[in-house]
């Protein structure tokens, strides 16, 4: 694992290798901005020599040409996806410390400082992207007018109006609830309402954090095809919705269904698409040695029994499993298929760090503060924090 905030001389170097060598993983997580902070910190350390300083001129001079590469280079195969920084992703805004999915967790999450703000998406009935994990309303989380959680199994997003779903509360878990038992450090902040993807694209340009990515997933169950639009409806309104807020450039599309992510690949191809995989848990997406709706005929069954296999088969552009479901063994070899691997949902400081040593690319955690700790106990560099409310 490399060490950025203790050598960042080294840092660049990399920086300029992964430019030339890999233009597609470098313009994703080596942003221009990333790199000018590499070179901030190697010319404001003391060198010994003058030969250090041209040196280091020198490689940002490389830097510079190895993003002009970048700028006009098609997409070619990676001999390994190692990612050059890694990714500190707040699952749900970091749903251990604030509502899940609401301006209030995105605020905190931009104000500690995250590489990336995970979140998921609905449609509803009048074609707005919301977000939230279910693709109804949650039980466990809305709140009518009337002050009562809605009764189990809730309202699929489809059948009401964006009006109708803000008249919902989902600042604070049900009280007493499995759910609640979970997250007991989760401030509640009743009156917090579903934001649309909009108001969390306004909310990070109001924060002034020109670094933060977002990592957006199509909420959609091939078994459920009457809770959610169609996979090319689906698909359309939201790349409608980032075209108009012109935040293509700053998501990755990920989905435990990969036929949405085969229909963006299509038609918006500079856009990352990162596979979810679930295997071992109550309800997995792909299996090893059966077909499944999930995957648009690339299980893994086809490839040797292997997930990154078929997912460098599907032309993705990183993988995203269950964190219980991988080994060093399974990185290694997304690796060498050119696929970085982004784990979920890590929110122990043992299994972060132990995760960081078998060489994950990023960690998707509900704990955002503690994975920032973690990340610099093994001198990860930290995303900068932009406070800003909601
Ligand atoms: O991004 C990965 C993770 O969010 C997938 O799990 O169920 O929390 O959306 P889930
Ligand atoms: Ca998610």
């Amino acid at each position: 694992m490399l060490s950025y905030a203790r050598d960042p001389e080294r840092s660049l170097l990399e920086a300029t290798i992964w430019s030339t060598f890999s233009p597609v993983t470098t313009t994703f997580f080596y942003t221009p901005e990333r790199i000018m902070v590499l070179a901030r910190k190697m010319h404001s350390i003391p060198f010994k020599s003058l030969i250090f300083r041209r040196a280091a001129l020198l490689l940002s001079a490389l830097v510079g040409a190895a993003l002009v590469t970048v700028c006009t280079a098609g997409e070619p195969d990676t001999p390994s996806a190692r990612l050059g920084t890694f990714d500190i992703e707040a699952h749900r805004g970091g749903r251990a410390l604030r509502p899940e999915n609401t301006l209030q967790s995105f605020a905190n999450a931009l104000s500690m400082g995250v590489d990336t703000l995970e979140l998921d998406m609905g449609v509803t009935k009048d074609g707005i992207v919301v977000v939230s994990h279910e693709r109804g309303l949650n039980p466990d989380l809305a709140r009518g007018p009337d002050g009562h959680y809605l009764p189990p199994p809730g309202i699929p997003y489809v059948k009401l109006t964006l009006n109708e779903v803000k008249q919902y509360d989902v600042g604070q878990i049900r009280p007493g609830s499995a759910y609640a038992a979970r997250f007991p450090d989760q401030v509640a902040i009743p009156g917090t309402r579903v934001p649309t993807l909009a108001e969390v694209f306004a909310l990070v340009r109001r924060s002034g954090d020109r670094h933060v990515r977002l990592n957006i997933e199509t909420k959609i169950d091939p078994n459920h095809p009457d809770e959610s639009p169609d996979p090319q409806q689906f698909v359309t309104v939201v790349l409608t919705l980032l075209n108009r807020e012109h935040f293509a450039d700053r998501v990755m599309i990920q989905s435990f269904d990969w036929r949405t992510l085969q229909l963006v690949q299509k038609q918006a191809p500079a856009i990352p698409t990162v596979y979810l995989s679930e295997q071992h848990e109550d309800d997995p997406n792909v299996f090893a040695a059966k077909s499944s709706p999930w995957t648009a005929g690339f299980d893994p069954q086809k490839y040797g029994g292997s997930v990154p296999r078929a997912i460098k088969a599907a032309g993705g552009k990183i993988w995203s499993p269950d964190f219980a479901d991988v080994d060093a063994q399974a990185i290694r070899e997304a690796h060498q298929l050119g696929l970085p691997v982004v784990v979920w949902t890590v929110n122990r400081p043992e299994d972060m760090a132990r995760l960081i040593d078998m060489g994950v690319d990023g960690i998707i955690s509900d704990r955002p503060d503690l994975l920032r700790t973690a990340a610099a106990q093994k001198g990860l560099p930290l995303p900068r924090g932009y406070p800003v409310s909601p």
